[in-house]
């Protein structure tokens, strides 16, 4: 049974007042408000373990080690990774995607080739692909799809949830087809892993990505999943210590997977963070969370057809709508429903291309975190319809 009024306890930020409204956050897909046992997690370990970690002897900087490396071990499991080795830390998606192309580039002897993407990509998953000398294709349907594949076909890497349309990427058919021409696929898994159970043993992705602070963990820490037949095959992205095994004027030799990939001292209040914050959703029952999500989605989709003009984009599976209502500006929007202390995101939400698509500049964007009720979407309709009155 899952609770959401003892949820919303639990996050302290909720119970504030903006312009002396009661706060309504629904801008989580942009990042997530924090529970207060992750904020906890964070003071206790600087006040009482802090010690960097993999290279001390001491007490303490075996016992923040030791909270890292279960921090991984949390990570492998809530993914349904076989090993912690696969598991990378990284400062989240964006830094992920960026490993991968820099490495990916650097594995094929700098010469770059063809990725196959949606079109519902944000920018993350496009820039650090032409960064490194990629050339995108783009697919709508999978028909489109299954076309695209030619001999320089380096990899196939979508988005598991649209941050836009809140629409669920068909992940069966992109794998199965991906892998029949022998080329591997990345997920960005920034907008599911927030929402319902994510196993990569069952998609059968070679990598999954996802960032700590829009899944209620803290910023600055993300998440890299890769099968270790490619993590073992991709050089390093960056140099510096714990990377390196020997390191010679002439030469350097290096770690072992995962810490190959981690040079510098890695974010371990971070890791740490957000293991607590992964638990926290185990304990409250990740289908517990999807169904509330499910259940608001329908719910807000209900009541947004009552308001005239309103349109929403695409088909919203889950927890993300993005909306227009008449001729009023996005930006008007979002700023009018701040004044009544509703947050919602507007713009192009770092997915130019599909904007270009969509034929608008911009959209306003809702979506929900687990603690939204369907009080907070009776609100946000209320709103709308006195800012609709306003024009
Ligand atoms: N990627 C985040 C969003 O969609 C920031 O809002």
């Amino acid at each position: 049974m899952f609770e959401v009024n003892k949820v919303r306890a639990d996050f302290p930020i909720l119970s504030r007042q903006i312009y002396g409204k009661p706060l309504v956050y629904l801008d989580n897909a942009a990042t997530t408000q924090k529970p207060k046992c992750v904020v906890d997690a964070i003071t206790d370990e600087y006040y009482s373990v802090n010690a960097n970690v993999h290279r001390g002897v001491h007490f303490l900087s075996m016992a923040a080690t030791e909270l890292h490396e279960q921090a991984r071990q949390t990570v492998a499991r809530f993914i349904g990774a076989t090993e912690p080795k696969e598991i990378v830390f990284t400062r989240g998606t964006t830094e992920s995607i960026n490993l991968i192309a820099s490495s990916l580039r650097s594995y094929l002897g700098g010469k770059g080739g063809e990725v196959i993407i949606s079109t519902k990509e944000h920018h993350s998953n496009i820039v650090p692909w032409q960064l490194n000398g990629f050339t995108l294709k783009t697919f709508r349907t999978i028909a489109d799809y299954e076309c695209l594949f030619t001999p320089d076909t380096k990899m196939v890497s979508v988005t598991h949830v649209s941050n836009v349309l809140g629409e669920v990427t068909p992940l069966d058919e992109i794998v199965r087809i991906a892998h029949s021409h022998g080329v591997p696929v990345l997920i960005d898994g920034a907008q599911s892993v927030p929402h319902f159970p994510v196993n990569v043993h069952d998609i059968g992705c070679d990598f999954f990505v996802f960032s700590g602070h829009k899944v209620y963990g803290p910023t600055g820490i993300g998440v890299l999943y890769g099968k270790e037949k490619w993590l073992d095959r991709l050089p390093p992205y960056q140099g510096g210590g714990e990377m390196i095994k020997t390191v010679t004027i002439e030469k350097s030799t290096f770690e072992d997977l995962p810490l190959k990939f981690e040079a510098g001292t890695p974010d371990y209040i971070g890791s740490h963070a957000l293991a607590i914050a992964l638990d926290y959703l185990e304990i409250l029952g990740r289908e517990n969370i999807h169904h509330h999500e499910q259940c608001l989605t329908q719910y807000a989709l209900r009541r947004m057809q009552e308001v005239d003009g309103l349109k929403v984009f695409g088909c919203p599976d889950d927890a993300v709508i993005s909306f227009q209502v008449g001729d009023i500006h996005p930006l008007d929007l979002g700023t009018l429903l701040d004044r009544l202390g509703i947050a919602i995101r507007t713009g192009h939400h770092c997915a130019q291309p599909l904007m270009r698509e969509l034929g608008v500049e911009g959209t306003a964007r809702l979506s929900f975190a687990m603690y939204n009720t369907e009080e907070e979407v009776d609100a946000l309709i209320s709103a709308i319809q006195r800012v609709k009155g306003m024009f």
